[in-house]
């Protein structure tokens, strides 16, 4: 059995392409794996507290064990860390604002990326052994595009801060020219589809 993390981003509910595109792949991948266990997180809708200065103070303490208001700073990150050492795989949505992740997105990455739980001090990836699916939406198009590509801060920053922590084996797919009319749009959803399915019966 493998336990599957989905996560979204998005902050808009029914509108969101990224929830739409992953809530398909995790129906599409249970109908052939039925008894995988899934976890859902949407940070989109519940976000995550940024760090701030207890957080960051407990994080590198060096007590054992921490005063309680110390262990209490950490609670959100050791919840979220928990749940994802425990995952094998990962669907994550994450839409492109900016050039790179959202906000919230990154305060999720903030709470995450954590010394002596994701990272050594010597920086090893901790996080090691699994695979990640990232199904990114974007309003322009990057991937295929020469002039607008190193624009794209979002896939390099993802695969630097994942790898950090040793996820190695990720997978993008990218929804992009979502604002660009519908004919683009279409076509763009058509080939995110179509790479979805594929990665169901491959991954
Ligand atoms: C605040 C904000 C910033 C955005 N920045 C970009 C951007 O830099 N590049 C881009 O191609 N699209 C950008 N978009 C468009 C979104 O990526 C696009 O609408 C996407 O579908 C949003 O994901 P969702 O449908 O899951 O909500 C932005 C949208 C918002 C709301």
């Amino acid at each position: 059995m493998t336990h599957i993390l989905h996560l979204d981003s998005s902050p808009r509910g029914s509108r969101s392409v990224s929830r739409s595109l992953t809530k398909e792949f995790v129906a599409g991948w249970l109908q052939s794996h039925p008894s995988d266990r899934i976890t859902y997180r949407d940070i989109g809708k519940y976000p995550v507290p940024p760090v701030d200065e207890a957080w960051i103070a407990a994080s590198f303490s060096k007590s054992e064990p921490l005063a309680s208001e110390l262990t209490n700073a950490l609670r959100v990150s050791d919840e979220l860390i928990d749940e994802l050492l425990i995952a094998d795989r990962y669907v994550f949505g994450i839409p492109m604002y900016n050039f790179s992740v959202p906000a919230n997105f990154k305060a999720y990455i903030d709470q995450i990326v954590r010394v002596e739980r994701t990272f050594t001090p010597n920086w090893q990836g901790l996080v090691t052994n699994k695979k990640m699916l990232i199904i990114t939406t974007r309003g322009g198009s990057y991937f295929n595009a020469p002039s607008s590509k190193q624009l794209d801060f979002q896939e390099p920053y993802l695969r630097a801060i994942f790898e950090f922590v040793g996820i190695t084996d990720i997978t993008f797919i990218h929804a992009e020219n979502l604002t660009m009319g519908d004919e683009a749009r279409e076509r763009s959803l058509t080939t995110a589809r179509t790479a979805i399915q594929s990665l169901i019966s491959a991954w």
